[in-house]
């Protein structure tokens, strides 16, 4: 019985609130949930702490040839309910969600060699199922054979201002016109990038959910992952 865990991809643009259902339906499901994005952002996070990245300079090899010494780990906070990122031990949850590293890690997500790196970790980490996983790649790279896929869109309008308010929430000191233009920025790069682009999966069901509620949005993708996990008993 134990054995119709299921693997949910959620791919998707910027801030089409896939980690938000993603984190519920994990809860719900008993599932573990890994924030595929947190992992790029962490590698940007290091190459800017480094010095590899700046307004002004763009090292890629340097990125590249430090890429052994990078180690990401996700660690369960029981009061947040959800798993924080760590890089080399240090929790590093809230450094990789500013607008600064927004502004770089598309770039960084570009490199195969940083892919490559972080596919290979996160398929180990889906090695059992029972995962829901959300990012770019992940219907179409990084687990092809997911029984449940999802692409989630929403105009650049309401990600944008989605996006604004959490950054506010969050304390960061941001303008919306900024937040439009990073949405703007990603959805080009990571939509026209040579190495796993975003694309929707052919197998995947796509979901704007523009006009929908949190909790419209997280009954509807219940539904499904529960007739697909019907499905296999
Ligand atoms: O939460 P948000 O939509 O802002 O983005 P994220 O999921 O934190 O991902 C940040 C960036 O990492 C994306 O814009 C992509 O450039 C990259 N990424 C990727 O290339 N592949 C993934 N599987 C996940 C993220």
């Amino acid at each position: 019985m134990s054995n119709n865990k299921i693997t949910i991809a959620i791919d998707g643009f910027s801030s089409t609130g896939k980690s938000t259902v993603a984190k519920q339906l994990a809860k719900h499901l008993g599932y573990i949930y890994v924030d595929s994005g947190a992992m790029y952002r962490a590698i940007t996070y290091f190459a800017m702490e480094n010095g590899f990245i700046n307004d002004l300079n763009f090292n890629i090899e340097a990125i590249i040839s430090q890429l052994d010494s990078i180690d990401i780990s996700f660690k369960f906070n029981k009061e947040l309910g959800f798993a924080e990122v760590y890089l080399n031990d240090e929790n590093i949850e809230k450094d990789i969600r500013t607008l600064e590293v927004s502004s770089f890690v598309s770039k960084v997500a570009t490199i195969s060699e940083v892919r490559q790196k972080l596919v290979e970790q996160q398929q180990e980490m889906g090695r059992h199922k029972g995962v829901v996983m959300d990012g770019r790649d992940i219907g179409t790279v990084v687990f092809p054979d997911a029984e449940l896929k999802l692409f989630m869109t929403a105009s650049a309008e309401t990600r944008a201002i989605r996006r604004y308010h959490e950054l506010l929430e969050r304390g960061n000191n941001v303008n919306y016109e900024d937040v439009l233009k990073n949405v703007q920025e990603r959805d080009y790069i990571d939509s026209n990038r040579e190495d796993s682009p975003l694309v929707k999966a052919e197998d995947a069901i796509a979901l704007d959910n523009s006009n929908m509620t949190l909790q419209d949005q997280f009954d509807k993708i219940l539904q499904l992952a529960k007739m697909t996990i019907e499905g296999m008993e």
